[in-house]
């Protein structure tokens, strides 16, 4: 079994993160989440702190990003420092499921293909909803089973793809989590996953010298590290992607407000 710890610290070395839709679904989640100059944004499970850095470039806000691994957090410094943008970013090492701010501190929580991953999602949704303001927004884009039961074998392909344990959940049980956390008017957009859409989307989020840094560190890790060469190893017996895969796992993006 793969373990999820090496998938993330393999991606926060080699400085790449990603989630599905990439800048176009962080776009239309920022949208629904009503952010602008005004708003002050948690980004929980930043990354390698792109996300963090475009909302702050493009909407002007101010964005705290948390990650649960240091080196993702020091990564996402060095863009920082590397964007100009130190007065509106700031990051620091958070659990989702236990996030280290007072109530009510942010006007818009978000997480982008974070969620699949804590143990406890309802726990992490409750905590989402307890540090926004009265009124303020959270905003989720994660995989989604979009028709169930999956095959067994989709199942399998996803988890071995992806290289990390992650557990999908149905639009239901996406919106049953928003609902219990106390959110309410709750919007649901379901995508499908455009593979060649995605390599763009990566592309795009980290420029032609963004992607040359993170193939070269890429490159050393897998020269210098048995463990990267088995991990990727391991992923690619995953083989192609399944015909019927389209049917079933797509992305949504969940947004619910708390009650003013
Ligand atoms: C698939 S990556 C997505 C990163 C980022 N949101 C992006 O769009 O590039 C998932 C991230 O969630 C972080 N993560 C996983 N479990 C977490 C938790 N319980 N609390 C905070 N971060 C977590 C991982 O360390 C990783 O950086």
């Amino acid at each position: 079994m793969m373990q999820e710890q090496h998938f993330f610290d393999f991606a926060a070395e080699a400085g790449l993160t990603k989630h599905f839709g990439s800048v176009e679904s962080t776009d239309k989640m920022a949208e629904l989440c009503h952010i602008d100059p005004t708003s002050y944004v948690l980004d929980v499970g930043c990354g390698v702190g792109a996300t963090p850095c475009y909302l702050a470039k493009k909407y002007g806000c101010r964005v705290l990003g948390v990650d649960i691994l240091p080196k993702m957090v020091e990564r996402s410094k060095e863009r920082g420092v590397k964007m100009r943008l130190l007065e509106s970013v700031e990051f620091q090492v958070a659990d989702a499921q236990d996030l280290p701010f007072e109530d009510g501190r942010f006007d818009v929580v978000i997480t982008e293909s974070v969620t699949s991953f804590p143990k406890d999602k309802q726990q992490a949704v409750n905590e989402y909803t307890r540090v926004i303001k009265p009124g303020g927004f959270v905003g989720l884009i994660e995989s989604t089973w979009l028709k169930v039961p999956p095959p067994q074998e989709l199942v399998e392909w996803v988890r071995q793809d992806v290289g990390a344990t992650v557990e999908p959940l149905t639009v239901e049980g996406w919106k049953d989590l928003l609902v219990k956390a106390g959110l309410q008017d709750i919007v649901v957009i379901l995508m499908n996953i455009d593979v060649k859409a995605e390599s763009r989307g990566i592309l795009k989020r980290y420029g032609i010298g963004g992607m040359l840094s993170i193939v070269t560190r890429a490159f050393q890790l897998y020269l210098r590290n048995p463990n990267y060469r088995q991990f990727v190893k391991e992923v690619n017996q995953g083989g192609l992607v399944p015909e019927d895969f389209n049917a079933y796992f797509g992305y949504g993006i969940f947004v619910g407000r708390k009650d003013s």
